[in-house]
Formats: C-alpha cells, structure tokens, sequence
C-alpha cells in the first residue's frame, strides 16, 4: 500500500491505496468518483477520460501514484446536475448523449480543447475526441454539440 495526495477536482484529497492500482480504479473505487467509466481499460476506448495537469489521460493507462502531487480533474469538477457546464447543457440540448456511457469522457475532451481553442473547426472537434469511442450516436451529434457550447461560450 501506497499513501497518495493530488488536488482532485480542486480539493486535496489524501488517499491509501495499492502500488499497482490505476487511476480510474483509484478514482471510483477509493474515492467515489464515478464519472469516469470503465470502458476497455486497454487505453481504446476513452471512457475514462480525465485531465491530469490540464490535458486528457486515459485514467485506465496511468498507475495511481503518478499523479502525486498533481491536479486531476474529472467531469464531476467541471459541472454538476444542479450547476451544469455549457457543454454539459448543450449536449442535452443537441442530443450528443444517449445512453451516456461515453458522454462523461467526451466531455472531458472537448473542454480540455475548448479551454485551449475557444475557436474550434469540425475537424478540431473531430481530433480532440478521437480517442473517444461512441457507440450510439454517429458522432455528429456530439460535434455539433461542442461546436454550439463553443459558440456561448464565447
Ligand atoms: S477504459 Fe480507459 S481507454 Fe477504455
Ligand atoms: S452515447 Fe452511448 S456510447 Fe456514446
């Protein structure tokens, strides 16, 4: 067993776990994170898309204690059912989730490329959700989804 701290979501969080465990594990199982998805934990699928220091890790390919020290963001960080992100609200309004199980990651994404470019091209959408697989929408939903919080948010 390990001892691990790192600001989760902006609060330092302190926590004991096995030296082999991964992030995604660390994150849903000792501290009750559950919005990142255990989708393939082969890194190919990206349900368990999370920001560590700002840019999107795939939780399921990075051991728990590298994130020592460091920040992890997850979508519970960047919006709640009560206070929803633009993203969050524009993927209901334009129908970018069905069964959601991907939605979580995608989000992830999109915010990690919209916080660098809040001017985004398809093909900028296209390539920053390209490790996230979806397997109800087609995708287009989705990109017209970030396309349209971009513009409010700007
Ligand atoms: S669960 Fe991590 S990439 Fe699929
Ligand atoms: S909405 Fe079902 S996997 Fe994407």
């Amino acid at each position: 067993m390990t001892t691990i701290s790192f600001k989760l979501n902006g609060k330092k969080v302190q926590v004991e776990a096995p030296v082999t465990v991964n992030l995604l594990a660390l994150l849903r199982e000792y501290l009750d994170t559950t919005g990142p998805k255990f989708g393939c934990e082969q890194g190919n699928c990206g349900a368990c898309t999370v920001l560590l220091d700002g840019d999107p890790v795939n939780a399921c390919l990075v051991l728990a204690p590298i994130v020592e020290g460091r920040e992890v963001m997850t979508i519970e960080g960047i919006g709640s059912p009560d206070k929803p992100h633009v993203l969050q609200k524009a993927f209901t309004e334009y129908y970018g989730a069905q069964c959601g199980f991907c939605t979580p990651g995608m989000i992830v994404s999109a915010y990690a490329l919209l916080k660098k470019n809040p001017h985004p091209t398809r093909d900028d959408v296209v390539n920053a959700i390209v490790g996230n697989v979806c397997r109800c929408t087609g995708y287009a939903k989705i990109v017209e989804s970030v396309l349209a919080a971009a513009d409010q948010m700007r």
